[in-house]
C-alpha cells in the first residue's frame, strides 16, 4: 500500500476512536421541565434533621403540616394558628418560592412565626425535591 493509505487509515481508527469515546446520551440525567433538581432521597434525610423537630408531614406541631404543601397556597391548613404575616402572603409554594422561604424565611416573609434559615443551596434544593415528591403521592 503506499503510506498515502497508512495515514488515512491511521485518521480513520482516531477518529473511530474519538467518536466511541463521547458519552451516551443516557449518562446525562434528564433535564426536568419543573426546574426542581434535587435529590428527593437525600432531602427525606434532610428533612428529618432540620425540619421535622418542628414540622410533621400529616399533623400539626409547631409549624403546620407539610405533606402536599408543593403546590399549595401558603397559609392554607385549616386551624392551624399561622402568624399574621404569613396569613397575608398569599404564595403559592412552588421551587422558587421555597428557596426563598428557606434561605432567609424573615427576608421573604417579614414578621413569621418560622425563625430558621438554610444556607446551603444543594441542601435547600434536595428538601425541595422531597416535599415536591410528596405532593406527587
Ligand atoms: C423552629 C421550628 C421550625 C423549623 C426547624 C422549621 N419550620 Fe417551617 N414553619 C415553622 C412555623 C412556626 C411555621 C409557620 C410560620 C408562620 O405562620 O409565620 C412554618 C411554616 C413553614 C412553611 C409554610 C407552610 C404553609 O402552610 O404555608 C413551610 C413551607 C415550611 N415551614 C417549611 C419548612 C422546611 C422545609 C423546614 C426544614 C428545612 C422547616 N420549615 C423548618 C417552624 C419551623
Amino acid at each position: 500500500l503506499p503510506s498515502k493509505c497508512y495515514l488515512l487509515l491511521a485518521l480513520g481508527i482516531v477518529a473511530i476512536g474519538l467518536v466511541s469515546c463521547q458519552p451516551t446520551s443516557s449518562a446525562v440525567a434528564p433535564a426536568r421541565s419543573d426546574g426542581v433538581t434535587g435529590d428527593p432521597k437525600h432531602g427525606e434525610e434532610l428533612f428529618r434533621k432540620r425540619c421535622s423537630s418542628c414540622h410533621s408531614l400529616d399533623k400539626e406541631k409547631e409549624g403546620p403540616m407539610l405533606r402536599g404543601v408543593f403546590g399549595r397556597k401558603s397559609a392554607s391548613v385549616p386551624n392551624f394558628k399561622y402568624s399574621d404575616a404569613m396569613r397575608a402572603a398569599s404564595i403559592i409554594w412552588d421551587g422558587d418560592s421555597l428557596d426563598k422561604w428557606l434561605t432567609d424565611t424573615d427576608r421573604f416573609i417579614p414578621d413569621n412565626d418560622m425563625n430558621s434559615t438554610f444556607k446551603k443551596a444543594d441542601e435547600r434544593a434536595d428538601i425541595i425535591a422531597y416535599l415536591q415528591q410528596l405532593s406527587h403521592q
